[in-house]
């Protein structure tokens, strides 16, 4: 019999706890560090927690094609791909800061049918399957109702390049924090969408992004009854670098931030 949504939820949650147990175990040890860039890390526990992922995942589909961030894949040609991020949030692990998730989504025919976030240290299980709704444990889960944007918990990010890139988020996260109730930088893209498909967090956004930080999570945030969309309100796919997520209250107003000057303070 062919494997189902179910059936393919239901591994990669399974395998998504073993790869967060490995987290836990390692977090504040020593550990084998290495450079991708000037500051961008990858540790043993990236690699390894992707090892056995993508060899659990195989075993099972053995037909399946990956997409995840520490090795390139041979692609079989398959109508499934994977796409994974073993550990989002590397700079929070290798420094202790317990804010780090393992993001597991599923793309069948070039469309996310199935995402997984799992919190390592809060042991919260964020999922989605397209068409069912999200849920964290088990716990159906929607966002906020909150606006307007004065009133509004934001997310963002930077990305590693932020020293030599022009497009490094200053300006938007100047214009943003002019215009909503705060904003938190916490370190995890996949947590951010998680947290703006539970309603903890109103609305996120950030540039410079790769299909695996963000193919889970915005399915969950769509699951959740929230908006997803490029800078200019564009559908989105998760191969374009730039994400809004909201709660569809806050969007245009967001699409409006995102479109201003930067002001002369951040240039
Ligand atoms: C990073 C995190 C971070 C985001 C970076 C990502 P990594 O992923 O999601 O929040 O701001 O742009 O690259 O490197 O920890 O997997
Ligand atoms: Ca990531
Ligand atoms: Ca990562």
């Amino acid at each position: 019999m062919a494997a189902s949504l179910e059936d393919f939820l239901a591994r990669a949650q399974s395998l998504a706890r073993v790869a967060g147990d490995l987290q836990r175990e390692s977090l504040c040890k020593p550990l084998s560090i290495e450079y991708k860039g000037e500051i961008d890390l990858v540790t043993e526990v990236d690699r390894g927690c992707e090892e056995l992922l993508v060899k659990g995942l195989k075993g099972s589909f053995p037909e399946h094609d990956f997409l995840a961030e520490e090795n390139l894949y041979e692609s079989l040609g398959s109508s499934h791909k994977w796409i994974i991020d073993p550990l989002d949030g590397t700079t929070n692990f290798a420094h202790g800061f317990p804010w780090f998730a393992v993001s597991i989504a599923l793309e069948v025919n070039g469309e996310v049918v199935l995402g997984v976030v799992y919190h390592t240290m809060m042991d919260e299980m964020f999922t989605a399957v397209k068409g069912g709704g999200a849920f964290v444990n088990g716990r159906r889960i929607s966002v906020s109702r909150r606006s307007p944007l004065r009133g509004s918990l934001l997310a963002s990010g930077f990305p590693y390049d932020s020293a030599t890139d022009r497009e490094n988020n200053f300006a938007h996260f100047v214009n943003f924090q002019m215009h909503a109730r705060g904003i938190r930088r916490a370190g995890a893209a996949a947590l951010d969408l998680a947290y703006v498909a539970a309603g903890r967090l109103d609305g996120y956004w950030e540039a410079k992004l790769k299909p695996w930080d963000v193919a889970a999570g915005q399915l969950l945030v769509k699951e959740a009854g929230g908006v997803v969309t490029g800078f200019s309100g564009e559908d989105y796919s998760v191969y374009n670098h730039r994400i809004l997520a909201s709660n569809g209250l806050i969007h245009d107003e967001m699409l409006a931030v995102l479109a201003k000057p930067a002001p002369l303070h951040a240039l």
